[in-house]
């Protein structure tokens, strides 16, 4: 097994890493928690493929149990299914001794940990995630929201887990358009952290080639993200260096309304035009940026999404991060370390503008020399 500490002081917790370590779940919360009630919150995906195993361990660990199904995906972040979950949570006579446990993918992590840091003032919380995207990202450093109306992830918390079992045996269930997805967080840990971890990528040799190296990947983001987290937790600093191409990658996102491109594919299309607004200024080299770029297609990830200059804007001042005129934006210094840069918003606007226009004539150069 492969363990990581998240040193947080009074709210420090286990990372938990290994094959079929869901089948034990029970035996692994028991001397963390007072309560005897766990209500298990999950999607009606994965509850036929895990709910029964994690159900049985519980059990035989001492603990009664409850199951809260919702509908899969983004839509189901919602206040009203908050509702619906603090309704079931009720019903189970929860007491602040008790525990909120997600199973399943980002969705449910953010939305059943938001369900624990509010009901009843709080109550333990433990990350089972699912999906490649939740186990390397979203189930640690305790960022829980539910979507508004007017954008995503707007109202939330900073709720730490008191566990979070990893059991890479998931992921065998993931439909491959998922894990790809997922696979965008681990190629922005390796672009931000870790260029060793770029080179196992590239010897892998794509998806298929992970499986043997899974443990060692999911261990690795996990072990980037718990640093991040301990040096920053409330997302001042270093902790926004996990936001490489998110800010371009929203952009897309919400200029095909969540429907065409999901999270990983338009944060990886916003990693490589970071990269190439850099190759554009001479901050990284073509071989860099073409190595790179290479790495996302073998991950069946794109390299550029069409976008106009609006959404970009749109997306830029509408930035989380961002302080009205100024942003923060994550840079590579080389493949395998980011840097904070914060700029003015207009002068990341220009640079797009110039990085737009530069691609624009070079698209065209070739077929007028054809003419
Ligand atoms: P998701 O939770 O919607 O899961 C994707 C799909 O996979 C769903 O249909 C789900 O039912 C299915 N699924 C999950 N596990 C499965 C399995 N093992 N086998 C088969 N199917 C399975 O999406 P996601 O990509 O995991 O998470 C996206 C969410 O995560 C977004 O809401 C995003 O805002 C959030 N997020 C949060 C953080 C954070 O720090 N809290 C970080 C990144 C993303
Ligand atoms: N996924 C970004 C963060 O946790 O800060």
């Amino acid at each position: 097994m492969k363990q990581l500490y998240v040193d947080l002081g009074r709210r420090a917790y286990d990372i938990l890493i290994e094959r079929g370590i869901l089948k034990a779940a029970g035996q692994y919360m028991r001397p963390l928690l007072q309560g005897r009630k766990v209500a298990i919150v999950t999607d009606e995906i994965v509850e036929p493929f895990y709910g029964a195993a994690v159900i049985a361990s519980l059990e035989e660990a001492g603990f009664q149990t409850k199951l809260i199904v919702l509908p899969p995906g983004e839509g189901s972040k919602t206040i009203s299914m908050l509702e619906t979950i603090y309704d079931a949570l009720m019903d189970f006579d929860i007491t602040r001794a008790d525990t909120v446990m997600a199973l399943g993918g980002g969705v449910i992590g953010d939305l059943a940990g938001f369900a624990a840091a509010t009901i009843l003032r709080g109550v333990a919380f433990v990350q089972i995630p699912t999906t490649l995207l939740a186990q390397v990202d979203s189930s640690v450093g305790g960022k829980v929201a539910v979507d508004l109306k007017a954008g995503k992830n707007l109202a939330g918390a900073f709720y730490q887990p008191k566990l979070v079992l990893i059991d890479p045996n998931c992921l065998d269930t993931l439909p491959s358009r998922v894990l790809a997805d997922g696979m965008a967080e681990v190629i922005k840990y390796g672009a931000v952290f870790d260029e060793p971890m770029l080179r196992l990528l590239e010897q892998a040799g794509g998806l298929a080639g992970l499986r043997p190296h899974m443990e060692e990947l999911l261990y690795r983001c996990c072990d980037w993200k718990r640093s991040v987290v301990v040096e920053d937790e409330q997302d001042q600093g270093s902790r926004m260096l996990l936001n490489f191409g998110h800010t371009l990658g929203h952009a897309y996102e919400v200029a095909y309304h969540y429907e065409t491109y999901p999270h990983g594919q338009a944060v990886s299309a916003g990693m490589c035009k970071i990269a190439r607004m850099q190759q554009q200024a001479g901050m990284l080299s073509s071989q860099e940026v073409q190595r790179f770029q290479n790495l996302v297609r073998l991950y069946e990830l794109p390299t550029e999404i069409p976008c106009t200059m609006e959404s970009y804007v749109h997306a830029i001042l509408k930035d989380k991060k961002g302080r009205g005129d100024k942003i923060t934006l994550i840079l590579l210094e080389q493949l395998g370390k980011g840097v904070l840069a914060p700029m003015a918003t207009a002068d990341l606007v220009r640079w797009l503008q110039e990085t737009e226009l530069q691609e624009k004539q070079s698209k065209e150069r070739p077929q007028e020399e054809a003419v």
